[in-house]
């Protein structure tokens, strides 16, 4: 009547593929407990590490497990603890993991009605509640593990990409706010043709070099043109973190989700702890704080 649960941290856009495209980071991700109670509803009974809202409708992980419940309707309610581990708005997918969590949870309580699209599409709803709009690129890669590509929200479809056997991830998380919302507002709405060709002839490649475990390739294509010129302003040293990372052997770094994460990708765990090495040194420069991560 009860399970606990590991809800990861995600990298959204992965360069080219803004919107879309995503990975599932394995080490770095909320602690969650579900628990099936007589008293019929959704109750968020403890949320620890972040100060963050225990009414449920105004908690994403609330709001994606009311979506899933009143599609259900149950002869029982929830209780949800949430142990945050990652910080809310530092570009891996805080509020993605919470609203995946509470409905992959109760999905195993209830015996598996649901598949991995159908939970994704519940999470949205909270996912929505945080980001003030409906995308799952942070949500498909928590709950499909690996690479997802969101071919489409409404109707929502989900691709699995294989995942590289030796591929790393370098995070590094500068301690500053940026709002996804205000990350999203200063984005061009209409973009150069010969930037989106760029941008397609890059995701295309990006997409065929996971599937054929091709680094030099996955290298040539891990570039945004569209993208990151407009967010890289609002990340202090962005340029710096880029170029030590790809200096020390990353096969490529850009912006986590909205950011401020910066993330790389590498060829096997000691060019991605090289990596981080170099990351680490252009921010311990500053007086500006950070966490980092290798998964
Ligand atoms: N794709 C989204 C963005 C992810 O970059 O705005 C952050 O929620």
């Amino acid at each position: 009547n009860e399970i606990k649960i590991f809800s990861p941290a995600t990298v959204a856009n992965v360069a080219c593929g803004f919107d879309v495209l995503g990975f599932c980071l394995d080490t770095i991700g909320d602690e969650m407990t579900i628990r099936k109670v007589d008293k019929k509803g959704i109750f968020i009974t403890k949320v620890e590490g972040f100060n963050l809202p225990t009414e449920t409708e105004l908690n994403v992980a609330g709001v994606s497990a009311l979506a899933m419940y009143e599609a259900v309707n149950p002869d029982c309610g929830f209780e949800i603890e949430i142990r945050k581990n990652i910080k809310p708005g530092s570009g891996i997918g805080s509020s993605a993991a919470s609203a995946v969590g509470s409905v992959f949870g109760m999905n195993e309580l209830l015996g598996k009605p649901f598949n991995k699209t159908e939970l994704t599409a519940f999470a949205i709803k909270g996912e929505a509640l945080a980001s003030q709009c409906e995308h799952a690129d942070n949500l498909a890669p928590a709950i499909f593990g690996g690479f997802t590509l969101v071919k489409s929200v409404s109707p929502l479809e989900v691709l699995q990409i294989p995942v590289p056997n030796n591929l790393y991830a370098t995070i590094i998380h500068p301690q500053i706010e940026i709002k996804t919302s205000e990350a999203r507002a200063i984005l061009p709405k209409q973009v150069p043709l010969q930037d989106v060709i760029t941008q397609w002839s890059n995701f295309g490649s990006l997409i065929h070099a996971l599937h054929t475990n091709d680094y030099p390739l996955i290298k040539r294509s891990l570039h945004d043109v569209i993208i990151e010129p407009h967010r890289s302003k609002l990340i202090p040293y962005f340029d710096d973190v880029k170029q030590a990372a790809l200096k020390h052997g990353a096969l490529g770094s850009g912006i986590s989700g909205s950011g401020p994460s910066i993330f790389s990708l590498s060829e096997g765990i000691e060019k991605a702890k090289n990596v981080e090495e170099a990351m680490i040194n252009v921010y311990s420069k500053t007086n500006i704080k950070f966490d980092t991560y290798v998964c």
